[in-house]
């Protein structure tokens, strides 16, 4: 067995070169998207105080309960691995005075997160998202505007099928009555749930819908529904987030239990799963919050209110990047791979060494890939990775060639050669490279 300190910690995987073109991919058609939809990049630190994630994500969630890295610092404080990007860009909000920048502020990140999850396929402890948030702005239109973005970028990642889950979990004015609703639904059914939901119900009685647990499943097909409890404005709220999303002809399903496992959102919750629409409802159903769920997002119009006492309504979407990738791969994308260089650049000598260094920088500022090997002194072993590498030229610059200014071309394939003047050499190849 190898030994631990030579692994990587548990869930955490390396991305490796060959991994890397995926990763790519997925931020260029972000950063595409982001643009056009009017979004500004922004970068937070990995860390930050355990209160803003404590108070803003929730204490009886399950990502504050049992999933932080948390630790004390030299100087006593008490910070942790960021689990998510929202409270963040809550505190860059208020940190930075955002509210006197036009409204709604619009702002986009990706970069790794941090929970101490059961590792499995799709659930790493430390994983990548792209986030999007919208700060400032209540109208259901940005709602509709950040699914319809979340699944455009999912689409242009050539990932199918897809289906949009989405539920309204209310207002703090009707969401607290549904609440006892539900609490009284589940003390009749005490004895029908695992040990975690009594609890649950006591702290928090909405995260009983997210158990996983096949016999609070059972308990939770009948429970009573919080759209039938919604007050008129939430009602009307989400009415129109749906029209909005018909207007544009997104494929979504009402999933009545969807409350997402983060204490901030209000209103409008989705999750994108990577399911056909019309599999719903034929027992082929995909379970919200599971490993699976691509995108998931919501509205958090309290969360500022939280920290600050300002009313800033604010929407946004998370995705999770190594789950896109897996999917973009089970539908058989693959990603050419980056080309590698056309020539070789080979060397003999010192004054040979010494010249090729200098014409390898010619090289890079005309943006010509060149391979080179100048850690190895014989032609031999040079023109052997030559071959490897498969280049089309390779360039062979000896003491001779130094002296006089000049470089020895040799077609790889004919194994043709030619000398040319050490000067125009850079401007030949780009001519060839051309042809
Ligand atoms: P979340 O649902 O916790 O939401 O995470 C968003 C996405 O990140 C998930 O749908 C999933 O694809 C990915 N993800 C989460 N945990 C893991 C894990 N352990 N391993 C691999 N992938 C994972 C949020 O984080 C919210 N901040 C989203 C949001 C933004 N809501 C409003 N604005």
């Amino acid at each position: 067995m190898a030994k631990k300190f030579l692994q990587t910690p548990q869930g955490m995987p390396d991305i490796l070169p060959k991994e890397q073109i995926f990763f790519e991919r997925v931020l260029a058609v972000v950063k595409d998207f982001a643009h056009f939809y009017g979004f500004k990049k922004i970068d937070t630190p990995i860390l930050e105080f355990t209160e803003l994630f404590e108070k803003g994500i929730g204490y009886s969630s399950d990502i504050v309960e049992k999933e932080m890295y948390t630790f004390e610092t030299r100087g006593g404080d008490s910070l942790t691995l960021r689990p998510e990007g929202t409270a963040p860009i809550a505190r860059v909000y208020l940190q930075h005075g955002m509210q006197n920048l036009p409204q709604p502020l619009k702002l986009y990140y990706w970069g790794s997160f941090f929970r101490h999850e059961r590792p499995q396929e799709g659930r790493y402890r430390q994983f990548h998202q792209f986030g999007f948030e919208v700060l400032g702005e209540q109208s259901p239109a940005i709602d509709a505007q950040v699914v319809q973005l979340s699944y455009r970028i999912l689409e242009a990642l050539k990932i199918k099928p897809l289906t949009i889950l989405i539920n309204s979990i209310g207002c703090n004015l009707c969401r607290p009555y549904f609440k006892k609703v539900l609490k009284n639904y589940y003390n009749a059914r005490a004895g029908q749930i695992c040990p975690d939901c009594k609890k649950r119900l006591k702290k928090n009685p909405l995260r009983v819908l997210d158990c996983k647990e096949e016999k609070c499943q059972q308990v939770k097909n009948q429970a009573p529904k919080i759209i039938d409890h919604l007050c008129e404005e939430c009602k009307n709220h989400f009415r129109e987030v749906l029209e909005f999303l018909d207007e544009v002809h997104l494929p979504y399903i009402l999933d009545h239990y969807l409350v997402r496992g983060l204490d901030y959102y209000t209103r409008t919750v989705f999750e994108i799963v990577p399911v056909d629409v019309s599999d719903f409802g034929k027992g082929k159903e995909f379970e919200a919050g599971s490993q699976a769920t691509l995108v998931g997002g919501g509205r958090y119009d309290d969360l500022i209110k939280l920290f600050s006492r300002k009313e800033v309504p604010a929407m946004g979407s998370a995705g999770g990047i190594e789950r896109i990738i897996k999917e973009m791969k089970l539908g058989g994308e693959r990603l050419p791979h980056s080309k590698g260089p056309a020539i070789f650049l080979a060397q003999l000598g010192d004054l040979g060494k010494r010249k090729s260094l200098k014409l390898f920088e010619d090289f890079q500022k005309a943006k010509i890939l060149v391979a080179e090997s100048f850690g190895r002194d014989s032609i031999k072993s040079q023109l052997k990775i030559a071959d490897k590498l498969r280049v089309k030229y390779t360039l062979i610059l000896g003491q001779k060639e130094a002296l006089d200014g000049t470089i020895i071309l040799r077609e790889m394939e004919s194994g043709r050669q030619e000398i040319m003047k050490l000067d125009k050499v850079v401007d030949m190849m780009k001519k060839r490279l051309k042809r």
